[in-house]
């Protein structure tokens, strides 16, 4: 596991940027796993900087998302597959039937969830996942006593995720109580992982999933087992690790 500590959060946003676009420059026709969530989004408006100056090119990248809220359509603005659109997909020159994010308006799960991990096996696997970190130490929607076994799923929303994304709904009533997720198991098929993450209010999280012990209770502690990831993050966020 490697990390890089940066000072702030457009640091850690280029940083993330940098490595994302080193993969697409190295493989062009590379499957990038995203991720939403707002600490991403300084990473998108970077490679989006750097598509305009002609320095990344989106044309042959495929991309699958990690997650989307169970009955959001694509036209809701607070869908993840809007999300992608609005802050990456709609300003580079990538093509949207190379874009994937698992269906929200599919009602039946199991289709849905079988579905999305085949297209991911089909596609190669994902050659490299970028990752938030939720409070609880979730990753994608994987909240926590999620067995680490698992592949796409559809997942109950905690309490706590519903509490933390609530700000982006007219209230806590309107978020949805379900989603489809990449599973853990999914998600450490990945040839290489990055998780950004800034800010002091994740500092006891980080600090617990990348140095304590490896368990379902705090699913990003799973990363710790996997062969290449790295970790970009601000110093508020890593305040909190034994030095
Ligand atoms: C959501 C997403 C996660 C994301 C997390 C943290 O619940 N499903 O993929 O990592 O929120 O979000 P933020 O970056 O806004 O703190």
């Amino acid at each position: 596991m490697k990390i890089y500590e940066v000072k702030d959060y457009q640091e850690m946003s280029r940083k993330a940027a940098n490595i994302l676009s080193a993969q697409v420059i190295l493989k062009p026709d590379c499957v990038l796993g995203l991720a939403t969530g707002s600490t991403p989004i300084g990473t998108y408006d970077q490679l989006v900087d750097w598509y305009n100056k002609g320095d990344v090119d989106f044309s042959e990248v495929k991309t699958v998302n990690l997650d989307e809220y169970k009955g959001l359509d694509k036209t809701n603005d607070q869908s993840y597959y809007y999300f992608m659109h609005k802050h990456l997909f709609d300003r580079v020159n990538i093509n949207p039937d190379n874009t994937h994010v698992p269906d929200g308006t599919e009602p039946d799960a199991e289709k849905e969830c079988a579905r999305y991990e085949e297209l991911i096996r089909s596609m190669g696997g994902v050659d490299i996942q970028l990752l938030g970190l939720g409070h609880n130490g979730h990753i994608g929607f994987n909240e926590p006593d999620s067995s680490f076994a698992k592949v796409t799923h559809c997942v109950d929303l905690t309490e706590s995720t519903i509490e933390a994304n609530k700000r982006f709904f007219a209230s806590a009533d309107d978020v949805p109580r379900q989603a489809y997720t990449m599973g853990i198991g999914t998600i450490m098929k990945a040839k290489k992982i990055l998780l950004v993450v800034n800010g002091e209010a994740k500092a006891d999280i980080v600090a617990k999933a990348f140095f304590g012990p490896v368990t379902p209770e705090v699913p990003a502690s799973v990363l710790q087992l996997h062969s290449d990831v790295v970790i970009v993050a601000d110093s508020a966020a890593l305040s909190k690790i034994p030095r």
